[in-house]
């Protein structure tokens, strides 16, 4: 796979996001990309397997189960794009359901890069595909993937796993908005988006016994210590999953044990915490099935097909871009 490589000012960037998420007064936080490094994406990729987080093996059955019936509603020639493929092993039944109609070219767009790396090895056996993947950010990557479309050939744009929970409610559809106004008419987008569930199950989820979901929450403090000269004790910092009731979603925080100085010469920032202040670092939104054909239509889509999960309330959306 040929990759696109990253931004030469991604550094930067982490250092001004992180001084400016660790700087406010009322609540601290960290955007929750950074939580994908190559440790980060390595603790994902365990994540999706842990008995508790049933999430991702929901959206694989789906995929599994119907993915010739989802391919069958693309009109072809497609070229096909994934914003955050992670490893990309679920998107294999898809790609080889395509595959056995046309020759595929799939586009993963990641700001990790050994995600992507994951990706290519992952999928690059698969008959008539060629994989050209872009380590950069979704919407930048998108854009690019529209620059290679060949006259008449149509895109499916891939955003699984829920991933658009990260976002809060008004930014998702503002997201997705974005993201229409990329494409063409008549173009596709396969939407998994996890469904509202109980809050045992969803605490379970996010705060697995194994301390698997705690490690990939403290190794952002770990990657600001590696990347920034941070100087973070990662000791004294708890992982908490926290439901909020009216945003419906599940949040991800990491909880100072005591009250400590920070210093982070990269980001040219000191930064006081007090014992138990939390700095957020992960939201997960959660869904009501009749509420995604509204994102869908403020978005500019229109949600044509819906296939739930019958272990896991999940759903996979096929948007149409009108
Ligand atoms: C929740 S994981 C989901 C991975 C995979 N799609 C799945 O369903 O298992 C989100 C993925 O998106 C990537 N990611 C997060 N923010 C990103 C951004 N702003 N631009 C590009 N990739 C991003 C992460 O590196 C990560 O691999």
């Amino acid at each position: 796979m040929l990759v696109h490589p990253v931004p030469a000012n991604a550094t930067y960037d982490f250092a001004s996001d992180v001084r400016t998420g660790l700087s406010r007064g009322d609540q601290k936080e960290l955007p929750s990309k950074y939580l994908y490094d190559n440790v980060g994406s390595a603790l994902f990729e365990v994540i999706s397997h842990l008995p508790e987080y049933g999430l991702t093996r929901a959206d694989e059955r789906l995929l599994r189960r119907h993915a010739d019936d989802i391919v069958d509603r693309i009109p072809g020639p497609v070229a096909v794009t994934e914003l955050g493929s992670g490893s990309g092993k679920k998107t294999r039944w898809l790609l080889e359901a395509l595959c056995r109609r046309q020759h595929t070219s799939y586009y993963p767009v990641e700001i990790s890069r050994s995600a992507l790396a994951m990706c290519e090895r992952e999928l690059r056996d698969i008959d008539s595909i060629s994989i050209l993947g872009f380590e950069t950010e979704y919407l930048d990557g998108l854009l690019r993937v529209a620059a290679y479309r060949k006259p008449g050939q149509h895109l499916l744009v891939l955003f699984l796993g829920s991933t658009i929970g990260n976002f809060d409610r008004p930014a998702g559809v503002q997201f997705l908005g974005e993201v229409r106004r990329i494409l063409d008419p008549g173009d596709s987008l396969l939407l998994g988006t996890d469904l509202e569930k109980s809050t045992a199950q969803l605490l379970a989820a996010y705060n697995d016994e194994l301390g698997v979901t705690a490690a990939f929450n403290l190794n952002l403090l770990s990657r600001i210590n590696r990347e920034l000269e941070g100087n973070f004790e990662v000791s004294q910092f708890a992982h908490v999953a926290r439901i909020n009731q009216q945003a419906r979603s599940i949040e991800m925080h990491l909880r100072s044990r005591r009250r400590q100085q920070v210093t982070i010469p990269a980001a040219e920032i000191e930064v006081e915490l007090e014992e138990n202040e939390t700095i957020w670092t992960e939201s997960s939104h959660k869904y009501r099935l009749p509420e995604i054909g509204d994102i869908a239509r403020h978005a500019g889509f229109q949600c044509m097909a819906q296939w739930i999960d019958d272990e896991w309330p999940f759903a996979e959306n096929l948007l149409v871009a009108q």
